[in-house]
């Protein structure tokens, strides 16, 4: 079965002056995805995001969503995209109250009236705003202000969803509900999401597909899976033992399975290739030589890290 892709991105280029902020890109995504753009500071995903939602003209290259040409179509691809800007929900009216707010920006989309109420009415219980819809959007919390502002990219119904740091702004609880909502979003309407991140553990947690950016670059994209798999080859683990971490250090160094080998306080950093069957090797030799493990853990892999492993991939 053919994939049909709900965004295209065709070799897209902009500058400003003499920055490339998106350089020779192409992606796509597949109706009905998760797709998360990463990459750090600066790295081209807000200039690539407004591009797409036409905010922005591309120097060259083409862009599609759903269908539409965004050169061509603007005002269909507009009609068919919810964005979600970067501090999007500063773009509320802090004095309206939530529900105010979704009224007035239904009007500027041209939802019909009767639509309209049901709609902002299904948003706002979707969302667990219900109970705030009297409260003036500025009184609300960051977490429920972001899922305002997502009600309100919502409100025209549109089949692609261009979110920008969706969860940046906001504490680990209020930024684990937002990623709660867009996957049971995802499952219930089946939108397409375009969303822009620089927090590797949340979009391999949210998307299905991940493409890394960085200097308006794509370094890397592809299923979430397949990228989780190849970078699980080689792993960071952290050694912890009671004493004699230089003996385990030089244990660990003369492994050729293991690279990296650095001491962090009481700890031994190590990048283990294939630590499913190479950790219990490691664990006998320091066994062996009467060294008492506290605990070999896995690292979380870092942005940095993930990086640093695919340039290092790319120059061999
Ligand atoms: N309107 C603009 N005028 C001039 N330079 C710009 C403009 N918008 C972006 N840039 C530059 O383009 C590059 C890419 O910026 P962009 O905002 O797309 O990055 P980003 O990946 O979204 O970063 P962040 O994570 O900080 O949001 C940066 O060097 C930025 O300074
Ligand atoms: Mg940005």
């Amino acid at each position: 079965m053919e994939l049909n892709n709900e965004v295209i991105i065709n070799n897209l280029v902009k500058r400003f002056d003499e920055i490339v902020a998106v350089n020779e890109v192409s992606l796509e995504v597949p109706a009905g995805s998760i797709f998360g753009l990463l990459g750090p500071n600066g790295a081209g995903k807000s200039t690539t995001l407004r591009l797409l939602c036409t905010l922005l003209r591309p120097d060259s290259g083409t862009a599609s969503v759903a269908g539409h040409d965004i050169l061509e179509e603007p005002v269909n691809v507009r009609e068919c995209t919810g964005v979600l800007p970067e501090e999007g929900s500063h773009t509320l009216y802090p004095s309206l109250t939530s529900y105010e707010n979704l009224e007035y920006f239904a009007k500027l989309y041209d939802v019909p009236e009767e639509e309209a109420k049901k709609r902002i009415e299904d948003l706002l219980k979707f969302m667990d705003l219900w109970e705030r819809r009297n409260d003036p959007a500025g009184e609300l919390s960051t977490g429920n202000r972001q899922r305002l502002a997502l009600c309100r990219a919502l409100l025209h119904n549109p089949s692609v969803l261009l979110l920008d740091e969706p969860t940046s702004s906001l504490d680990p609880i209020a930024a684990k509900r937002v990623r709660e909502l867009i996957l049971k979003l995802a499952k219930q309407y089946g939108q397409t999401f375009f969303i822009n991140s620089h927090n590797l553990a949340e979009v391999q947690r949210l998307c299905d597909y991940i493409a890394i950016i960085d200097e308006g670059k794509i370094l890397l994209s592809g299923r979430t899976d397949e990228l989780r798999r190849r970078l699980q080859s080689k792993q960071v683990f952290k050694l912890r033992v009671a004493d004699n971490i230089e003996t385990a250090k030089s244990i660990a160094e003369g492994l050729d399975f293991i690279f990296d080998v650095s001491i962090e306080s009481d700890s031994l950093m190590l990048t283990i290739l294939d630590p499913v069957s190479n950790n219990s090797v490691l664990i006998r030799k320091l066994l062996n030589a009467n060294i008492a493990i506290i605990e070999l853990a896995e690292e979380e892999m870092t942005l940095e890290d993930l990086y640093l492993q695919v340039i290092k991939e790319e120059e061999q």
